[in-house]
């Protein structure tokens, strides 16, 4: 999964977001970081970019992802945690970023709480998350795509996690619950560009947990053929662009 998911959606749709993070997080003049589920690190590396002089912890939960980031980001130091049981002391880091990870942590007051106990008094949570699926053109397009190929028994992945945490009301509510303080929430709308729509349709059936949904099937193959010409249909042929939008958070202690 790490290879797909770096091949077909990074580029596509966290290097345009980790430039916005890296920016927004090189205005705070961070010395100490830890990145959350940093994933194959697009982050981490727009980090070290905006911030050389930084010395980046980059964590996932998934061993294979931390593999990944560290053979492809051998400059930030790679540990495989947990972001809801953080394997750090008190108050060691500057800056806590994480880019579209938050939605998947099951326990998010949990997860902010040790984001808490592991900020310096004066550090900053910078991180976002992905707005409602439709504001996403990519993600919805694909969500229609399998819908209309698998009527019934789509996988609702897509829609229900990464795009299942959008409301700011409840974010808020969730850092309140762990004791931080939300400081801003900006709505941030990017375009992203792919190669083509079946490259995209690819990055969400091989890089996904969507992936895992199929492959029992004996319709399998048929099925990511179906959703991949309904993607090309709807988007077009040759290179494709859409909207994609997310909110930025910025909180403290
Ligand atoms: C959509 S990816 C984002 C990766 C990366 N931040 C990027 O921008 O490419 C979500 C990541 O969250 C990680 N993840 C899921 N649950 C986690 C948890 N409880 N703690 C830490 N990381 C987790 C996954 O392994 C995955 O790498």
């Amino acid at each position: 999964m790490p290879e797909a998911y770096e091949r077909h959606l990074v580029p596509v749709f966290f290097r345009p977001f980790a430039a916005d993070l890296a920016a927004r997080a090189a205005a705070l003049r961070p010395r100490t970081v830890l990145e959350l589920a940093a994933g194959t690190g697009a982050l981490t590396s727009a980090l070290l970019i905006a911030v050389p002089t930084a010395s980046v912890v980059a964590s996932d939960l998934n061993e294979a992802m931390v593999t990944a980031g560290s053979v492809r980001e051998p400059r930030a130091d790679w540990r495989q945690a947990d972001a809801q049981e953080l394997p750090f002391e008190d108050g060691g880091f500057d800056l806590v970023l994480c880019q579209f990870g938050v939605m998947f942590f099951p326990d998010r007051p949990a997860a902010y709480a040790e984001v808490r106990r592991v900020l310096a008094p004066q550090g900053r949570f910078l991180f976002n998350s992905w707005g409602p699926l439709a504001s996403h053109g990519f993600g919805a397009a694909f969500q229609t795509a399998l819908e209309q190929s698998m009527p019934g028994s789509a996988p609702s992945f897509v829609k229900d996690v990464p795009h299942g945490y959008c409301d700011p009301a409840v974010v808020a509510a969730d850092l309140t619950s762990a004791g931080l303080t939300l400081a801003a929430a900006e709505e941030v709308t990017l375009e992203g560009v792919a190669e083509s729509a079946a490259s995209v349709a690819t990055g969400f059936l091989t890089g996904t947990p969507v992936s895992a949904a199929l492959q029992d099937r004996e319709d399998a193959q048929a099925l990511r053929a179906a959703v991949t010409q309904r993607m090309t249909d709807r988007l077009g042929t040759g290179r494709v662009t859409a909207p994609m939008t997310a909110t930025v958070y910025t909180a403290h202690k």
